[in-house]
């Protein structure tokens, strides 16, 4: 979670290492620090607690720490308050190793009492310190390269990790290990490059490498060489990434969640073009042929948090016009619950990042347990990317803002092009229905701009709910599915406390905290449900609530029980989740900027979460 950034060229260094922190504070910012060295001199160490800008002020941009070589970090703290103390780089003893990581070391206190046993002492509470020395001790036990001591360290360390070190016998040089946790390398112009996460050297480079799992790399001035944990070299493709660098800015609008939002109706219908030709749909491109559709018994998701919310919105698109059995998991959870798996089931991963700790290990419960796994996943070269067997890759750029918008909007879309397909080729639905659902989806970027241009209303609406203390969104089918987002995306980044409600469980137990005026935003998308919904709604205002209803136009009657309501324009039921969520995405966004939070940056939150 936390990001990573190195440099070593002809430059200056932490100019290039501050602009790439910045690229990655929203995988954390409690802290941040860097190390630079200048050719054979020792090697500096700056920290700073706070946000980046703590420590740009603190190194004058950078130009305070001369020095071509280096490695910087920004940290969301797992071991350890976030303190100056506690940021990285973290140094061994004598100095000789200085590292940055992301990830746990789950046998940090093991390895810990064994140094201690040896004569290390420790200033932090971090478990990154601990690998630090265990690094440096086995550097000075064995005499060997940094590779051989990073070897026997990554053989003795439990958990994961993403680390970038410098030893004081090889100046200019950086080593760096992987074991679950994000890195890439990229080399331009006979400079090198290290980051956790693309968007950090995008401006320097597109050509990267991809270091794989339990695998190191020494990094000089435009040269990588990798190795296996044998210590043995191994060679690796060079390639070309394709989001461009103005992806990652902000573009003029105020905040990376508003950008992205406006990025939706782009985003969705390249998703959607991407597996659509000649109106028809082809999934050759994610493998996925009618043979293997055909033969599937019934479908896992697992994700996490609004991943989770697609894939609760998916659940119902799929067994309704697949008739498919679906069954929506948290990651969290499926890992520890000994899941009973059918042999011909499918597991389809959900994430934006590919990076997600628990995604990745319920993708690999799957992959033990034999059963073929689909991963949707936005960034491309990710961990799940390339562990899954089959990738459906959604078309939504970087996403910045740790709150998502594009990325859940293109999932969505990938899982109605899923469930179209297991519809067409099970034979729920005929070639003719098929072409005027594509037809319909093709009509939802266009809808989405729509929302999106009449969003003063909800600007106005927002500013009254800044001081609100909890807010319910209430729904049934799809539409509970598309509250469990609305909810997520309130409470994260304006910190008010909310709840997603399926509509019909409010009375056994949750209305009881519905006082007067309190905000209840019933979601009336799905016309079966609509009167069961509105009475639902109609309950909470008998007990003092103050209600939005968020529905699509021509159900007029709506307001005769709301107190304001939101319109949507009209599209297929199936595809409602992909409207609704817009307002809502907007209306969290408004709270929060109402209230001078940081929108991109949330409390105690993090892009993506690489540990458990
Ligand atoms: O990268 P992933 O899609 O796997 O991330 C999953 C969640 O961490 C993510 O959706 C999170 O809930 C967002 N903050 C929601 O806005």
């Amino acid at each position: 979670m936390c990001g990573i950034v190195g440099f070593t060229g002809r430059h200056q260094a932490a100019p290039i290492l501050l602009d790439g922190l910045s690229k990655l504070e929203y995988r954390g910012y409690d802290s941040a620090g860097l190390a630079v060295r200048d050719g054979e001199n020792e090697t500096e160490v700056i920290k700073a607690k706070g946000r980046l800008k703590v420590l740009m002020e603190k190194t004058n941009g950078g130009e305070s720490v001369p020095g071509t070589c280096g490695i910087g970090h920004t940290r969301w703290a797992t071991h350890g308050e976030p303190s100056e103390m506690n940021a990285h780089p973290h140094v061994s003893d004598d100095g000789n190793v200085v590292a940055v990581h992301n990830g746990i070391i789950e046998n940090y206190q093991e390895l810990k009492d064994k140094l201690l046993r040896k004569g290390y002492s420790f200033y932090s509470a971090t478990d990154t310190e601990v690998a630090v020395k265990l690094v440096d001790y086995y550097y000075k036990k064995y005499g060997e390269s940094p590779i051989e001591a990073v070897n026997h360290a990554m053989v003795r360390i439990r958990g994961s990790y993403a680390l970038a070190m410098m030893f004081r016998d090889y100046p200019g040089e950086i080593y760096v290990a992987r074991k679950d946790s994000p890195m890439i390398l990229g080399v331009q112009d006979g400079e090198s490059y290290i980051a956790s996460d693309v968007p950090a050297i995008l401006k320097y480079t597109r050509n990267v490498y991809y270091i794989g799992n339990m695998e190191m790399a020494r990094v000089r001035m435009g040269e990588i060489t990798f190795y296996n944990l044998d210590g043995d070299e191994i060679q690796k493709e060079l390639k070309t990434v394709e989001w461009d660098a103005e992806a990652a800015e902000k573009a003029g609008f105020e905040h990376f969640m508003m950008k992205e939002i406006h990025e939706q109706p782009r985003a969705v219908s390249d998703t959607l073009n991407s597996v659509i030709k000649d109106g028809k749909i082809d999934l050759s491109e994610v493998g996925m042929d009618e043979e293997m559709i055909r033969s599937i018994s019934r479908i896992y998701i697992v994700a996490c948090g609004s991943a989770y919310h697609v894939g609760m919105a998916a659940q119902y698109v799929l067994e309704d016009l697949a008739r498919i059995p679906v069954r929506v998991e948290l990651a969290s959870e499926f890992r520890y619950r000994n899941p009973i798996l059918d042999k011909d089931g499918l597991a389809v991963i959900i994430s934006q990042s590919g990076e997600t700790a628990d995604s990745l290990a319920a993708l690999r419960e799957c992959k033990t347990n034999g059963i073929r796994t689909l991963a949707i996943v936005n960034v491309i070269g990710s961990s799940i990317a390339r562990e899954a067997d089959n990738v459906f890759y959604t078309l939504a750029g970087p996403e910045i803002s740790v709150a998502t918008t594009k990325a859940y909007s293109t999932q969505l879309i990938a899982s109605y092009v899923l469930a179209l397909q297991f519809a067409k080729v099970r034979g729920q639905i005929t070639e003719e229905q098929c072409d005027e659902y594509v037809k319909e989806l093709q009509t939802i970027p266009d809808k989405i701009s729509r929302i999106i241009d009449d969003k003063e209303r909800l600007q106005w609406f927002a500013s009254k709910q800044a001081n609100a203390k909890d807010i319910f969104f209430i729904g049934r089918g799809i539409d509970y599915a598309i509250s469990l987002e609305g909810s997520l995306k309130m409470k994260e980044i304006s910190y008010i406390h909310s709840e997603a409600y399926a509509a019909g469980e409010l009375k056994h137990g949750t209305i009881s905290l519905i006082e007067d005026g309190t905000l209840v935003i019933g979601v009336l998308t799905q016309p079966k449900l609509y009167e069961k919904t509105v009475s639902n709604m109609v309950e909470c205002k008998s007990r003092g609530a103050y209600l939005m209803g968020l529905t699509t136009f021509g159900n007029y009657n709506i307001e005769d029980t709301a107190d304001f309501t939101v319109y949507i324009p009209k599209t297929d039921p199936h595809f409602a989740t992909s409207l609704a969520v817009i307002p809502l995405q907007l209306l969290g966004y408004y709270v929060s900027v109402n209230k001078g939070l940081d929108v991109d940056k949330p409390r105690n939150l993090a892009k993506s979460v690489t540990v458990e």
